[in-house]
């Protein structure tokens, strides 16, 4: 984008403080490397611990909070999703209701993305459970991408909407849905078109870059993630949806990290963008001359649609060009962020 266009430097905005709905903290030593980046700008995130192997039980997922819950201070309140196999029991829904930290059941179709081998099959496995999501208001957080090696990788986002998701609205019309990091004008349309109960959370590097970012001067593996980047066309819709003031759009960076040697070596998908994230969403908002609408998207939507207080504290975003580092410390290697080495224009104050 171009730098020199928008607002002044020395701008500053002061909005609501925000939520992050889709973020992996991953664990341990990993954990504690990032956790920070998101526990301090964000007042409340959705986890997705989409560990090796799973967290399928409540009782594992409470231990797993409770490790988040040591490493950060009590500013910060982290909500859980739980993975969803073909072997989840619909009990295992009203224990989460009732647990009150989970606030969405994660499905991610078998073989989709990073450590979803134990994920769903065949989604009529999990009818039962999506029977009693839908009775008691437990929402359903969607990897929409089908894993069918045959489609396109650029195509798995509309194939599974028009196939999967779909059946799953018709089946389940009052079910609460959220297609998480959309990343196409096929699903973008698909949530436009359904009733207030679905919605999409949309990451800052899905705003801002397209698939060229990809292949910029060289591979550039902190840019391949799940659902992969799509063509200019493709994120000027998200663009327009996500600053466009509809609820049905919020905040969720599916910030992502892997170590390098995972990125390299074995093809990890996910975009690692936790410590810039703020400043990368102001730069997309301000992009589209929309910065009034960023509060909405980062701090208001979100929490409506969980059905949950908005938060009361506030933050400041300043214009204030800095470099972003090349790489950050992640348990015992590093992790190469979105932005390694460039600037980001925005930065909290
Ligand atoms: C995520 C990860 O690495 O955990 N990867 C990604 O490319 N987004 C998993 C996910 O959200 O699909
Ligand atoms: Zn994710």
């Amino acid at each position: 984008m171009s730098t020199n266009q928008g607002v002044p430097e020395g701008t500053e905005i002061t909005i609501t403080k925000p939520d992050d709905w889709h973020v992996h903290l991953r664990d341990g030593a990993e954990m504690k490397s990032v956790v920070g980046y998101t526990a301090t700008p964000f007042r409340r995130a959705l986890i997705m611990p989409n560990l090796e192997p799973p967290i399928t039980t409540i009782y594992q997922l409470m231990s797993y909070r409770n490790q988040i819950l040591g490493m950060t201070s009590h500013g910060f309140n982290p909500f859980m999703t739980l993975y969803l196999t073909n072997m989840t029991s619909p009990d295992e829904v009203t224990r989460a209701v009732a647990d009150g930290s989970v606030k969405a059941m994660k499905l991610y179709p078998a073989g989709a993305t990073t450590n979803s081998a134990a994920g769903v099959t065949d989604i009529t496995k999990i009818y039962p459970v999506l029977e009693r999501m839908q009775e008691l208001g437990m929402a359903l957080s969607v990897h929409g991408e089908t894993s069918d090696p045959s489609v396109d990788p650029f195509d798995r986002e509309r194939v599974f909407v028009e196939n999967q998701l779909q059946r799953i609205v018709d089946e389940f019309p009052d079910l609460k849905i959220v297609l998480e990091h959309v990343s196409t004008i096929e699903g973008i349309q698909f949530v436009e078109r359904q009733c207030g109960n679905v919605a999409a959370t949309i990451t800052a590097h899905h705003l801002l870059l397209n698939r060229k970012a990809i292949f910029v001067g060289c591979l550039r593996p902190e840019h391949f993630c799940l659902p992969i980047l799509q063509s200019e066309n493709h994120r000027l819709a998200l663009l327009k949806a996500a600053t466009s003031g509809s609820p049905k759009f919020f905040l969720g960076t599916d910030s992502a990290p892997h170590n390098k040697h995972a990125k390299h070596n074995l093809g990890r998908g996910g975009c690692f963008t936790a410590p810039v994230a703020l400043g990368l969403y102001a730069e997309a908002f301000e992009q589209a001359e929309a910065l009034d609408k960023l509060e909405g998207f980062a701090s208001h939507f979100g929490a409506d649609f969980y059905g949950l207080p908005r938060n009361t504290e506030t933050i400041t975003l300043i214009k204030d060009p800095c470099v972003v580092p090349l790489e950050y410390p992640f348990g015992g290697d590093w992790v190469v962020p979105v932005r390694s080495g460039g600037m980001v224009q925005w930065r909290v104050k």
